[in-house]
This record gives structure tokens, sequence and C-alpha cells, in this order.
């Protein structure tokens, strides 16, 4: 961690101030040491992160795997591949925001697993934080080793570990549907951004794929299976089904007279996705049925959250039903503004 990120953390219990004892350095970094509160209250810094959870609960399907698939999703792991632009266009077409409110500016990314997209704010010109509460934060440390305009810290979403009001932007992408709460989670996060910073949320989508009877059966057979087995049957169904199952499930969906049989197939028997290259089909299947919480949501429903923390200029974005975004803190002046003028 570089350290002048030290003054945008706070203490995620009280919000007080956090003095560094005993730390250690390297090359201008800090990797270890202890940020302590005025009342006692102590976090840990290990390998350079910042830890404000003692472990990764209910995330801990994600800390595998993104140590299994640590870069798969980088755009530079993806030139001259089927996928290659895939992530910055997910980025853009979630967030819709300009790259002037990024260039510059201070970022934060609500569950960054091992930071896809905080390559791409990198990339933007912006200066990206990071939280996330699984040891993915191990991987994401790695992945931006060499770079001081990035900072992660393990933590939580629903109780982020920063100064209110500090950053200009912030984004959640995938993330707040895996918590108990995200309704709470979007209010953190509107919390954490100055008023007139942006906001962007993405969550799953009610009757879409996330939401198929076939993954919740799998999802729930998996929880099963795990306490014995641990992440075996779901690897190997996600590799069966990346190599396999999908792929012959489109070849016989381009036959009208079957189309129909396969799509409901799909929906309710076998997990199975259509994306062009096989290693994103085998993480993003095994991300599909192994989450401990998994909910989905209306697009109603995720505007009246943006709206309820306090967000102005609430819509819809092009990426999905349930993608969206908003002006942090304008509807609250839009309200001060009009309570003065009556
Ligand atoms: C599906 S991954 C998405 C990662 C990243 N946003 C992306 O799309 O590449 C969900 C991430 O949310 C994290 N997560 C889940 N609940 C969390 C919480 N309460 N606080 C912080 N991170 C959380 C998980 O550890 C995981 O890395």
């Amino acid at each position: 961690m570089h350290s002048k990120f030290i003054d945008l953390l706070r203490c995620p219990v009280t919000g007080q101030r956090l003095a560094l004892r005993g730390d250690r350095w390297a090359d201008g970094r800090v990797f270890g040491g202890m940020l302590r509160t005025e009342c006692g209250r102590e976090y840990p810094i290990v390998r350079g992160i910042p830890r404000f959870v003692p472990g990764e609960r209910y995330a801990d399907s994600f800390g595998y795997e993104w140590h299994r698939w640590p870069r798969a999703q980088f755009e530079s792991e993806n030139v001259g591949r089927p996928m290659e632009g895939h992530t910055t266009r997910m980025f853009e077409r979630i967030t819709e925001v300009d790259g002037e409110k990024i260039n510059g500016r201070t970022i934060v990314e609500f569950g960054c697993g091992p930071g896809r997209f905080l390559d791409v704010v990198r990339r933007k010109g912006g200066i990206a934080v990071g939280v996330d509460m699984s040891r993915a934060v191990e991987v994401a440390r790695r992945n931006f080793a060499d770079d001081e305009n990035v900072l992660i810290v393990q933590g939580d979403v629903l109780n982020p570990p920063f100064v209110r009001g500090v950053f200009d932007g912030g984004y959640s992408i995938g993330v707040l549907h895996h918590t108990p709460n995200p309704a709470a989670g979007v209010k953190a996060l509107a919390n954490m951004i100055r008023p007139g910073g942006w906001m962007s949320v993405c969550v799953y989508t009610r009757g879409k794929f996330y939401d198929f009877p076939s993954v919740q059966r799998y999802r729930q057979t998996h929880l099963r299976l795990k306490r014995t087995f641990g992440y075996g049957p779901a690897l190997a169904y996600a590799w069966l089904s990346a190599g396999v199952i999908s792929p012959l499930l489109q070849r016989m969906k381009r036959f009208s007279s079957l189309k129909g049989r396969m799509e409901a197939l799909e929906r309710n028997w076998v997990v199975s996705l259509g994306l062009k290259d096989r290693r994103w089909r085998f993480l993003d299947i095994f991300d599909a049925i192994t989450p401990a919480i998994a909910s989905t949501h209306e697009e109603g429903e995720l505007l009246e959250w943006l709206r309820e923390a306090g967000c102005g200029d609430v819509r819809r974005t092009a990426f999905c039903a349930t993608s969206a975004m908003g002006t942090v803190g304008s509807a609250a002046v839009l309200g001060d503004l009009s309570r003065m003028a009556a």
C-alpha cells in the first residue's frame, strides 16, 4: 500500500481516523504494521493490504475462483482471442460514464475481485481503489504489484472502511446480490462518494440466466456436496459444460425445430453458456453455481435503491435491466433547494 492512501481509510465501526503503528516499509510502500484508532481498535496490514475483516465469511467461493483464474478476464489476456474488448465494453455499458469523470479522479470499486475493472479505470487514467472481502485481494495485489495508483483493501462493502464522500465516483459490478443486503450496499457506496460524483451498480436480473431453475439446482447441489468434496464436483461440471455440453447445445439451437427444446433444457436442467471463449465459459459456469448467496432483482427495485441512497438522475444503463447509474447527493440537494424555495 502506498502511504498516500492512509488518509482515505477510516475505522469501519467508529469512523475514526487510523494511525499507522509498527509499520514496515519496502520501496516506499507500507507492507506490514497496524492501523489503530484513538479508542484502540486495530486493523493489521498484511502483505501490503489493510485488513478490515477477519476472513472471507460467505464470499469464500470467490477467493477460490479468483486464485484459479487470476487474470482470465483482463484485457491483456484476451488480445487476439474471442472475448477481446469484452471487459472494457462491459464496464462502459454498465457505468456509462465519460472518460473525463475518471481521468485523474479517485474511483472506488465495491467487490473488485482480481481487478479486471480496476484495470479499465487505470487505463482511463483514474486512481483505483478496490475493496473485496475474499482472499481475491491477494490476487488483486499481485495484479497491480507495480502500480502505486492502486489501493487494494480487504473489507466488507456493507461496512466500508473509508472516509465518507472521499471518492469522485464508484461502481459495483456483479457483487451486491452476493451480500445479505444489496440495498444497504448501494447506500454504503453512495456514502463514500462526494456530492455530485457518479455511481453505477449492476446486479443479477430476475428471470435471467442466474435465476434459471437449472442454475439454482446446481448451486444447491454444490453447497451440499462442498462439505465433503470441496470444489471438485463444481469444477468437474463447469469443465464438462464449458468443453462439451455448452458447445453442443449452441450447435443444436441453430436448428429452428430444436431451439425451443434446447432453451427449455438450459433453463430447467443443464447449466450452459454461449460465451465464445472456453476459458470464460468454464469460469462463468463455476461462478454461477458456487456462491453461498445469490439473489436476483428487478429494474425498478435497483432504481429505487439508488434514489433511496440520495442519488439524482437515476436511470437504467445499456448493459441489462439491472444495471443503473446515478449522481450522488443530487436528490438530497434538490430536495433541500425546493424546501428552501417553499
Ligand atoms: C462475481 S465477483 C465480481 C468481481 C468483479 N466485480 C468482476 O466483475 O470482475 C463478486 C466479488 O464480490 C466479493 N464480495 C462478495 N460479498 C462481499 C462483501 N460483503 N464485501 C466485499 N466484497 C464482497 C467477492 O469476494 C467477489 O470477489
